[in-house]
């Protein structure tokens, strides 16, 4: 498909299965969100038109993952499903020794119990929220170093992912340090990619201190198209030899299998280490059960197995990446001001930036999110004050489920930016009625203010 040079996106899928969307009228909505306390993370699906919450086993599964649930072998130790999928890992990643767990959370906490101690220190590009839970709770500190442009939404730099060299020495030169990860793509920093660069000069740093270096890596195959359409010397290579380089750069990775993977639930903790994966193993039985089931169902592991390959397929990942593209573009173009360049999964509205009128504890980010979904039914998520008190931007996340969505419908969601961006300059403030001291952002009440 090199010579594909068409202005359509068109989806690299037909679709033999359906789902109806819901349709609400406008007093409906309204109704459904005040039932919800302004807050939309409490609205019902059932209520919501087009639903860009999460990315995160959301996607459709391929024809060829549904036939392999059948196939599914729900023996409880050492089940055939099991060894289909340690040798597809194997083969993606090279890491020798693959636990399935039940979600990319529970991996974290897995490596977090058995590799970290209180007072250690953890420095990533930027932990996402879960990441960052389990290294405090395990009583270490959690050190984001992403690179300044990172902060910067206008910065149209291709990796806004990759961590801060000067930072990571600067960080080793003060003291011991307990492990260094990069999240692949960058989800807190707007779905950022990390060059093979970055990722080959950390593991060289790591290396040379004797310093464990991790890969979160749940949207790598996303990461990889990056590498190979942005970073100079990549375009020949394929994907599978690109994604090998990035892993064979770590000494281990956790993944939420429900990115990439492109499964409803799933994840995944690997490692080079025989002795560590043993203690990975009996921690895991605590919670996840079995080494080779891992919280999951034989089926699950099946369609996991192939679902990690078709992550990998070209015509899929230019489509994604195109998608996001004419995606974060339709926006600008109405008037909505968004996080440069398109990322991988999600288009980050700035909703500091669209709303000048309000300062950051008035929740912009709020008054945006709420207000796509009064106009048509729109559903994100706030990544901003709620969600990380103190946060410098101020965005919406519009994550995109893989394969589910069509150009129509990213049409549709541009056109309710339009009328979003036109209500903007008269958007009012929301205050915090009523929430929890961590995590708020899931539960709190809200209102206008
Ligand atoms: N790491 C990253 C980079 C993630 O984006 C997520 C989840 C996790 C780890 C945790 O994985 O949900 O399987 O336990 N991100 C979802 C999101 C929830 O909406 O971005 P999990």
């Amino acid at each position: 498909m090199d010579d594909w040079n068409f202005r359509t996106v068109i989806e690299p899928f037909r679709m033999k299965m359906v789902e109806a969307i819901p349709f609400r009228t406008a007093a409906q909505r309204l109704a459904a969100l005040e039932r919800a306390e302004h807050n939309l993370f409490k609205v019902p699906a059932r209520d919501v038109t087009i639903d860009l919450l999460t990315d995160s086993g959301t996607g459709a599964m391929s024809a060829n993952q549904w036939a392999a649930l059948m196939l599914g072998d729900e023996s409880y130790a050492g089940s055939r499903s099991f060894l289909k999928l340690e040798e597809t890992v194997q083969e993606i990643t090279g890491m020798p020794y693959v636990l399935p767990v039940h979600q990319g959370r529970a991996a974290e906490r897995i490596l977090a119990t058995v590799s970290l101690n209180p007072g250690d220190r953890v420095l990533n590009n930027t932990h996402f929220d879960t990441t960052r839970a389990h290294v405090e709770h395990a009583g270490a500190s959690a050190i984001d170093i992403p690179v300044a442009a990172a902060h910067v939404p206008s910065d149209t730099s291709p990796f806004k992912g990759d961590m801060d060299l000067a930072a990571l020495d600067a960080a080793l030169e003060e003291g011991p340090v307990a492990m260094v990860m990069l999240t692949l793509t960058n989800n807190a920093a707007g779905g950022q990619p990390v060059s093979m660069a970055n990722i080959e000069a950390v593991s060289a740093r790591c290396r040379a201190r004797g310093v464990p270096f991790w890969l979160d890596a749940a949207r790598y195959a996303e990461n990889a198209w990056f590498i190979h359409s942005r970073e100079a010397g990549f375009e020949d290579m394929s994907l599978p030899a690109i994604a090998r380089r990035m892993f064979d750069a770590a000494d281990g990775f956790t993944m939420s299998a429900k990115k990439d993977g492109i499964v409803n639930i799933g994840g995944l903790l690997c490692t080079r280490d025989k002795g560590q994966y043993d203690l990975f193993a009996v921690e895991g039985i605590l919670s996840e059960g079995f080494p080779t089931y891992g919280g999951l169902a034989g089926r699950d592991l099946e369609a996991l197995a192939v679902g990690l390959r078709e992550a990998l397929d070209p015509d899929y990942l230019r489509y994604r990446e195109r998608s996001m593209a004419y995606f974060a573009r339709g926006l600008m173009q109405v008037g909505i001001p968004v996080v440069q360049p398109a990322g991988g999964h999600a288009v980050y509205i700035d909703a500091g930036a669209l709303c000048p009128q309000l300062r950051s504890d008035q929740f912009p980010g709020i008054a945006v999110l709420n207000a796509l979904y009064l106009h048509g039914g729109v559903r994100g998520v706030e990544v901003g004050e709620l969600m990380f008190p103190g946060a410098t931007l101020q965005l919406v996340r519009l994550a995109v489920p893989r394969r589910v969505y069509t150009q129509a419908h990213i049409d549709y969601v541009i056109e309710v930016g339009e009328r979003v961006a036109k209500q903007a300059p008269e958007m009012g403030p929301y205050r915090i009625v009523e929430a929890p001291p961590v995590l708020r952002h899931f539960s709190a009440s809200l209102a206008p203010a």
